[in-house]
């Protein structure tokens, strides 16, 4: 008999979670208006609002914590996580930032300007608002694959490179440079080929334009290209994260994915200009230059997560589970964007709660639900998500309306994925009923998710 998969992984420490009633969780939505956002996280049983920070480090990193050095310049946890970042991503350069966006902060603030034109596949919120927050537009390029949730094509977070070329020849001067995100979180935390990273380094080359990777999930990528692509089932894990940034100028990190820490970023690059030219912007944002807003303890613990993170057995572990969830859903005929991703499944919700219009928002009406029916916390990437457009200020229907299931790593198990599948069965079940959404009574100009407040609208 063959031996079934298990986790690469032993539990040493837990944390209590608790269920709740569904009258108790009637209040508290209400109470949060309608806004997984605004619960408390102790009124949550199951938490899938991210995968981000919300890691589950292992001995070793808590370990690194213990000899963390704090001293305000010259640390050697900068000197170790420098050494750890050089090594398995070729790039000379580094500058620690607190988080993901704070990195996308600094680098910007040296290479976006007013009017600029910043192509690439599905931009994650945060490198919109900073590339919009400078008068400049982030022009997406993703392969329109991405948006049939049922089309089941290995590499959906692929850049369009005729989308791209044509861009680059029509903006010609305004890109400063393109970005691809690894995996691509917004489509569903779908991977992109080396093909396609290829391809998108030879368009770069024609029109002498640098490449950036918004590499959040950098890790997962390489898995899927070892499992997906042919000719590198046999490579490392760690030789094809080298090989995917040979083929770019930089990086930003959000160090809250694939280094499983709870809080750290940093920027990367082989570019001697962008290094002089962004350092300033550290000092001024984050702090000084050799711990950018991290303590040394959250250095050493980052070096240490991204060397785990790298090897394939994690990997494993943890797309393994993604995949399970799937499985259950597949069983349910709950529909997905297909295949499963990287650290998340994302529910086509308009083709679940068909009777809500696009207008009473069905993947918030959903996630409601889902809280309502066993006190999971998923959230929207969808039409709240997406703002209103910045000139028409209509609400912009035009992409997916999902419902995000994130899944931390190394937090839960395969029995909670269990109860995930069979409360999302039980919405499906009487999705008949579902018939009203929800109606915005507040919202900010931008990021409106945070922070909207809604009411739900009934007959
Ligand atoms: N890039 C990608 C692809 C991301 O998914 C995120 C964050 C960021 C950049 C920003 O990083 O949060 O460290 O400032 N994504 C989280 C999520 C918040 O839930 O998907 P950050």
């Amino acid at each position: 008999m063959n031996l079934p998969f298990a986790e690469s992984w032993k539990i040493k420490m837990v944390e209590p979670i608790r269920r709740s009633t569904r009258e108790e969780r009637e209040q508290w939505i209400k109470e949060a208006h309608y806004n997984v956002f605004q619960l408390k996280a102790e009124n949550v049983y199951i938490d899938l609002l991210t995968d981000s920070g919300t890691g589950a480090m292992s001995d070793r990193q808590w370990a690194g914590v213990m000899l963390g050095d704090e001293s305000y310049a010259g640390a050697t946890s900068f000197f170790k996580l420098k050494e750890t970042i050089q090594r398995l991503t070729g790039f000379e350069y580094v500058i620690p930032t607190h988080q993901g966006r704070a990195a996308e902060n600094v680098l910007f603030s040296y290479l976006v300007k007013e009017g600029d034109v910043v192509p690439g596949n599905s931009h994650f919120d945060t490198t919109k608002g900073h590339i919009e927050g400078r008068k400049a537009v982030a022009l997406d390029c993703t392969v329109d694959d991405a948006k049939d949730t049922q089309l089941e094509v290995p590499f959906k977070g692929n850049v369009d490179p005729k989308k791209l070329e044509a861009a680059l020849e029509k903006y010609g001067d305004k890109v400063p440079f393109i970005i691809v995100t690894i995996t691509n979180n917004t489509a569903g935390g779908q991977p992109v080929s080396m093909q396609n990273l290829r391809e998108v380094r030879a368009v770069a080359d024609k029109f002498g334009k640098p490449v950036i990777f918004d590499s959040a999930r950098f890790a997962e990528n390489a898995y899927f290209i070892k499992t997906r692509e042919k000719g590198y089932e046999n490579k490392t894990i760690k030789e094809i994260t080298r090989e995917m940034f040979e083929l770019a100028d930089g990086m930003t990190m959000s160090a809250k994915k694939d280094g499983i820490v709870n809080m750290g970023g940093f920027i990367a690059t082989r570019r001697q200009d962008w290094y002089e030219g962004a350092k300033g912007y550290c000092v001024q944002f984050e702090g000084y230059l050799t711990y950018g807003g991290m303590n040394g303890r959250d250095m050493n613990a980052l070096a240490i997560g991204l060397d785990e993170n790298t090897e394939f057995d994690n990997l494993q572990t943890r797309i393994h589970q993604v995949e399970y969830l799937a499985s259950l859903l597949d069983e349910y005929h709950i529909p997905y964007q297909r295949p499963a991703g990287g650290h998340a499944l994302f529910i086509d919700a308009p083709k679940v709660l068909t009777h809500v219009p696009k207008e009473e928002f069905p993947a918030q009406t959903l996630t409601i639900e889902l809280y309502l029916e066993a006190g999971i916390r998923g959230c929207e990437i969808g039409y709240l998500l997406a703002d209103r457009d910045p000139v028409t200020r209509e609400n912009r229907f035009g992409g997916l309306d999902l419902l995000r299931l994130a899944i931390p790593r190394r937090v839960y198990t395969d029995n909670h994925m269990a109860v995930i599948a069979a409360a999302l069965k039980n919405v499906y079940d009487r999705r008949e009923q579902i018939t009203h959404g929800v109606r915005i009574t507040w919202e900010a100009a931008l990021m409106r998710h945070f922070t909207v407040q809604l009411e739900r609208i009934t007959d």
